[in-house]
């Protein structure tokens, strides 16, 4: 080696072209397959029936640009034609509430009180007799981004036949039970004994966080865990999604605060023993007895208090499921994956990744053995920045396989 090449390795030291640094493959589990293509309206929820076909929902409570003015045909649930395109469901006239979703006659405006229409559609959800089962908000927001409180007549849930693609009944909840400033969130079934039981998350970003529990039968409604720390974001959380801090502005002109989004994804046990969930503003899952939370006793918050079981991490999640093998997925939205936990191993793990899951928000599995989930790039919506609105379409409904040929689960007498 001359001496005036090893001066130049001293001062300007190189590597080798060959030299691999190890990196982030990015990658991970069962290929991704694109089962849909949101370009119209921005998509929260999917459910998948038996025989495939599919629904979503798109909430006005999330943007602004979903709520219908009485004469915008704009819609909130819809059912997917083809790979490309959506239809008003059950039909564009329940999807269009006379006078539209906001009641403008009221100082300040609030959420219209029908009860025959749907006005903020948050979740859509078959359950085991393959009924759809729409939860409504009842809330909506205006065209300057304020979310306005539910009117009594707007949060319900809805029940439609797909046979004949109407409604057969609907559950309006008491102010008691769904708040003004409640967000009805997610909902998950168990048919079995009676009429069967549905429990609802209240991710409220004003704090009105609890469990709801919704006895089928009677059509009557209860709250529990109201307000506990396991229901409510964790204060100061902030998460990183695509590699950017997720703070939050609660609504225009006001201060950044941090994700004030309670408990949200929600999922029944394989047995339908336990509810798991977890809130947006946090990484932790939790999980309760279901029979605790049927309990109306003098004791019986005590005892749900007393009940509550962390299961450990999960990641930053909104939407929950579970699958045959008793597996709890929920997102893991800071590694653009979906992870699950395995209540027989106590852990969680990785079930898919890929770079271009950028909010995997609701998860749906299917009969067919595939995890269905909206991609739907939430974080980098209004809410998270405002006045700006860094979403591109479209957004996407990916599909994968499911580990240990795991499927739907069915809560349902005599299965
Ligand atoms: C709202 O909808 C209009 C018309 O469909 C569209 O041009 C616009 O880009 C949408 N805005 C947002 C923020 O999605
Ligand atoms: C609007 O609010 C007024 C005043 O509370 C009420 O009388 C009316 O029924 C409401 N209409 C709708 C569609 O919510
Ligand atoms: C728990 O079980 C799952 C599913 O069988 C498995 O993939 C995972 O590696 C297990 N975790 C641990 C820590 O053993
Ligand atoms: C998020 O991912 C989707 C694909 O799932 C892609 O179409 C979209 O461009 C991504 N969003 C951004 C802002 O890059
Ligand atoms: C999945 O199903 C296939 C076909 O029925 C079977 O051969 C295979 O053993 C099953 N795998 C597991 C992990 O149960």
């Amino acid at each position: 080696m001359s001496s005036l090449k090893l001066l130049l390795l001293v001062l300007f030291p190189t590597f080798t072209a060959t030299q691999q640094l190890p990196s982030d493959p990015g990658v991970a589990g069962p290929p991704l397959e694109i089962v849909h293509l949101y370009n119209d309206q921005w998509p929260t929820g999917i459910t998948v029936s038996q025989d495939g076909r599919k629904f979503s929902n798109y909430p006005p409570g999330l943007d602004a640009n979903n709520t219908n003015d009485g004469s915008n045909g704009k819609y909130t649930v819809a059912e997917l034609i083809g790979s490309d395109s959506e239809t008003p469901y059950p039909n564009a006239e329940i999807n269009s509430p006379p006078g539209g979703a906001i009641n403008y006659t009221t100082y300040p405006p609030t959420g219209a009180n029908h009860q025959t229409h749907l006005i903020g559609v948050q979740s859509v959800v078959l359950d085991p007799l393959d009924r759809l089962w729409i939860l409504d908000t009842g809330r909506a927001l205006t065209p300057d981004g304020v979310l306005v409180p539910a009117s009594y007549g707007g949060p319900k849930l809805v029940c439609v036949s797909l046979s004949t693609n109407s409604v057969v009944r609907t559950i309006v909840f008491p102010p008691t039970v769904a708040y003004p400033d409640s967000y009805l969130n997610d909902v998950r079934f168990d048919l079995r004994g009676g009429g069967g039981v549905a429990y609802i998350t209240d991710s409220s970003s004003e704090g009105r966080n609890g469990i709801i529990v919704v006895d089928l039968g009677s059509g009557e409604s209860w709250r529990h865990l109201d307000g506990t720390p396991e229901v409510r974001p964790e204060r100061g959380f902030v998460a990183f999604v695509w590699g950017t801090p997720l703070y939050y502005i609660p609504s225009p002109g006001q201060p950044l605060t941090t994700a004030p989004l309670g408990a949200d994804g929600i999922a029944l046990s394989a047995d339908g023993q336990h509810l798991f969930w977890g809130s947006v503003g946090g990484r932790t899952l939790y999980s309760i007895p279901t029979e605790r939370l049927r309990d109306r006793s003098q004791n019986s918050e005590l005892l749900a208090q007393a009940s509550i079981v962390n299961r450990g991490q999960r990641g930053v999640s909104d939407g929950f499921e579970t699958d045959s093998n008793g597996f709890i997925y929920a997102g893991n939205l800071e590694q653009s994956a979906i992870s699950f936990y395995n209540p027989k191993n106590a852990s969680t793990s990785m079930f898919v990744r890929d770079p271009r899951i950028n909010w995997s928000d609701t998860l749906s599995v299917g009969s067919d053995g595939y995890l269905y989930f909206t991609n739907n790039q939430l974080s980098l919506g209004s809410a998270f920045f405002p006045g700006t609105d860094r979403r591109q379409r479209p957004f996407v409904l990916f599909r994968a396989k499911l580990p240990e040929n795991g499927s739907r689960v069915s809560l349902l007498d005599g299965l």
